[in-house]
């Protein structure tokens, strides 16, 4: 059997490492398409693989199609806006996740986009603390929780906003429980986005939430660009002078925000929230063990399209 590691943005050396001892140790083999540049170089990787490990790389029905003996796709990470789920279930291929894995390296990203934000991206001039500061945490998953329990150490009071968490959970956290998503908005100095992308969050962030937000305050998004609405971002940041944003997925239309708005502003070159050591082990190692139990054993857990 063939285990293919298809990533455009490698996984540390450390982590291929690991995969490979695991993927070898079940008596299966590994291939590896690294810092690939075409699609067509994956649509030719996949045709003699029976499992695939990806990152955000796009697995579409084409891909599929091209991998006639594909059983399994794991996608090393949290969020799998990049599977074509009905496709993987139209040929009986089990697609899965591995929650929790990198997420981590994504909430210390956003609080040091807090503090990279709050002291003027590192140029000269007076900044502010984050101390005393309310942070607002828009979807209370695996990362969302990890960001909270990180601000609060810093001192921030933090409110969520999740409707697929129970209340007392997050209040036995020491979380306040936002009435709804505006009032969580109407109270953040920072915000932290921590939704997937889906058919009912694109676009869901624009000028009606972010025009609620105190003066000064800052929107922070480690999760993904097709949550903004993009034109009526640009559209309050003009009209709001004292907002900020800074992302690690950026928008489309970072050019003209940067034109624009400046030190108000920032976006990583490229996505860099599970770009850790850590993190890499941790997912890529977990979709490995995840493909051998399900290869060997038919194990499901984590399986996303039942
Ligand atoms: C995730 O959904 O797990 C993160 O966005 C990380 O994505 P990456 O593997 O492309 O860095």
């Amino acid at each position: 059997m063939k285990v293919l590691v298809a990533t455009e943005k490698p996984f540390a050396k450390k982590a291929v490492d690991g995969i490979r001892a695991i993927v070898e140790q079940a008596g299966m083999t590994l291939s590896l398409l690294e810092k690939y540049t075409q699609k067509e170089e994956l649509l030719v990787a996949v045709a003699d693989a029976d499992a695939l490990i990806v990152r955000s790389d796009k697995v579409t029905r084409e891909v599929i199609q091209a991998a006639p003996r594909l059983r399994i796709v794991v996608r090393a990470g949290a969020g799998y806006d990049n599977l074509d789920l009905a496709a993987c279930s139209e040929r009986q291929v089990v697609a899965m996740n591995t929650p929790g894995q990198n997420s981590n390296a994504v909430a210390e990203l956003a609080i040091g986009m807090m503090i990279f934000m709050a002291r003027n991206q590192f140029q000269p001039g007076t900044g502010t603390e984050l101390r005393g500061k309310t942070l607002g945490v828009h979807a209370y998953g695996n990362v969302g929780r990890l960001v909270a329990g990180l601000a609060k150490g810093f001192g921030m009071e933090i409110y969520a906003y999740d409707p697929f968490i129970p209340a007392p959970v997050m209040q036995s956290e020491g979380i306040h429980v936002a009435a709804t998503l505006e009032d969580l908005y109407r109270r953040s100095d920072y915000l932290s986005l921590h939704i997937p992308a889906n058919k009912e969050t694109t676009g869901s962030i624009g000028q009606a939430l972010l025009s609620l937000m105190p003066k000064g305050a800052c929107l922070i998004n480690t999760a993904r660009k097709e949550v903004i609405n993009e034109p009526e971002l640009e559209a309050i940041l003009a009209q709001r002078t004292d907002l900020k944003y800074a992302t690690d997925v950026a928008p489309g239309n970072m050019d003209a925000l940067k034109a624009q708005f400046d030190a108000r502003v920032f976006a990583t070159t490229k996505k860099m929230g599970a770009e850790t050591q850590e993190a890499n082990i941790n997912a890529g190692l977990a979709a490995a063990r995840q493909i051998v139990g399900y290869l060997q054993k038919g194990d499901k857990t984590f399986c996303l399209n039942k």
